[in-house]
């Protein structure tokens, strides 16, 4: 018999767990706190489990998140996470089964688009996400960095403090939400995220050790910024080799992100700062007086986006010309496709059905792609992803949709 598949309650919070930990190839222990925590922040009418002979076998949820768009307007997203199936019921279509259910929901529902982050990169295009940010990890030796060595405080005139998880929890929500609409591919934190994310709660198989906040003032003593990091300690033959490795670091101007850089780049005994996930193309490099300073440690797609509403998706950001392109957009699973005329102008845009012959043929996940700027029609086209059905249409696309800065999504859900 095929397992069943259904939302689970508050007693099958345990097992659940245990298999999610199992399929992340985690120990399988869940304490106490951790089903307290999942309890208070999971909606249970969103939490997936097959269920073989009684027993856990696969996990998924999915949770409510807002988006930044092209343009700084949010979108209703249906989150994607916690995806897991046991290796001994793997490519028996559970995961598929269980998307199926939620993307339908989600459809239903009103989401614009389906958010996740995906573990390997071959297992969702067949569900209609495509990668729509890409992320760049750097490792800075800060003996290259060339800056001022005797750096004392922000140039710009604004200051730096230490902050309490306290005072984190207090003000960073607002921070953020100043932040997150100013980067298209960001996405909202809610009051659970902030709690774990200071240490107020702790799951199995979080880091442990102690996180460190430093917060940018600027001179008129808004809070322009805040830097989360943890050190680890080397020495060598009585010389510092000593590691900060920054978790998060957000910043609403550049000169609070230049500041909060200078600081964690001169601190005493810090031979080595890790970025953490920074946009591809960061200012970071170039604060320092020798970008090679920073050497990429990681690169790869980061944020994939399944649009569910076409017209809602395209009508939410903006663009920077006046042009009209009509989109065949294919979905197997039936949620998004359909023939849309995007008549676009910075000056306000519409994307409606229509009749239209066809400009550009294209998947759903590629138009997931597509959507944030981040990836380029015409080097789609190439690689044989898209079809330009009218000469030109390709760089009407390229003009429309690409942005001058990429989109980023600084969070792991
Ligand atoms: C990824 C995972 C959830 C897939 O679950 P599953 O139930 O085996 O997936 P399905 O059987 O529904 O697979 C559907 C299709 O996707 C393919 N597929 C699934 N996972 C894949 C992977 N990791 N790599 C390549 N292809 C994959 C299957 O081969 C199948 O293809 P087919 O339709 O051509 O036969 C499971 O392998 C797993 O738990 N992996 C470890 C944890 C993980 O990576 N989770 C994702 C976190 S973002």
């Amino acid at each position: 018999m095929s397992p069943e598949i259904r939302t689970i309650g508050d007693d099958d919070l345990r097992d659940w767990i245990a298999a999610l930990a199992t399929g992340f190839l985690r120990p399988a222990e869940a304490s106490d706190e951790d089903i307290a925590f999942r309890k208070a922040d999971y909606d249970p009418e969103r939490t997936w489990g097959a269920y073989d002979g009684g027993r856990c076998v696969a996990t998924f949820r999915s949770f409510a998140q807002e988006l930044t768009v092209v343009g700084g307007a949010v979108v209703p997203a249906d989150a994607v996470s916690a995806v897991t199936v046991l290796p001994t019921h793997r490519r028996r279509g559970l995961l598929s089964r269980i998307m199926a259910n939620d993307l339908r929901a989600a459809k239903e529902r009103g989401d614009v688009v389906a958010s996740l982050i995906a573990a390997e990169y071959p297992i969702y295009g067949r569900f209609g996400f495509g990668p729509a940010s890409w992320t760049t990890s750097w490792r800075i030796d800060t003996a290259r960095a060339a800056l001022d060595p005797r750096h004392a405080a922000p140039e710009s005139g604004g200051r730096i403090d230490l902050a309490t998880p306290e005072e984190v929890r207090e003000f960073g929500p607002g921070l953020h939400d100043r932040f997150r609409v100013q980067v298209p591919g960001a996405v909202s934190r809610n009051h659970w995220w902030w709690q774990r994310d200071t240490g107020a709660v702790r799951l199995s198989g979080d880091a442990a050790g102690e996180r460190h906040h430093a917060v940018y003032r600027s001179p008129t003593g808004e809070i322009e910024g805040l830097a989360s990091y943890s050190y680890e300690a080397r020495w060598e033959a009585k010389r510092p080799e000593n590691t900060a490795h920054v978790h998060r670091l957000i910043a609403t101007s550049p000169a609070a992100e230049r500041a909060l850089w200078q600081y964690l780049c001169s601190i005493d005994w810090v031979r080595h700062v890790t970025t953490g996930y920074r946009a591809p193309d960061d200012l970071l490099p170039d604060f320092l007086g020798d970008p090679r300073a920073a050497a990429v440690d990681e690169h790869s797609d980061y944020l994939w986006l399944r649009p569910l509403d076409v017209p809602r998706l395209l009508e939410a950001r903006t663009y920077p010309v006046a042009a009209t392109l009509v989109l065949e957009v294919e979905d197997r699973a039936g949620l998004a496709g359909g023939r849309f005329l995007l008549d676009a102008s910075p000056a306000g845009t519409s994307c409606t059905p229509t009749t239209r012959s066809a400009e550009l043929t294209l998947d759903v996940s590629e138009l997931g792609a597509l959507c944030l700027g981040d990836a380029a029609a015409g080097r789609l086209a190439a690689l044989g992803r898209i079809q330009e059905e009218r000469p030109g249409a390709l760089a009407t696309a390229d003009a429309l949709l690409r942005t001058a800065r990429r989109p980023w999504c600084p969070d792991l859900f």
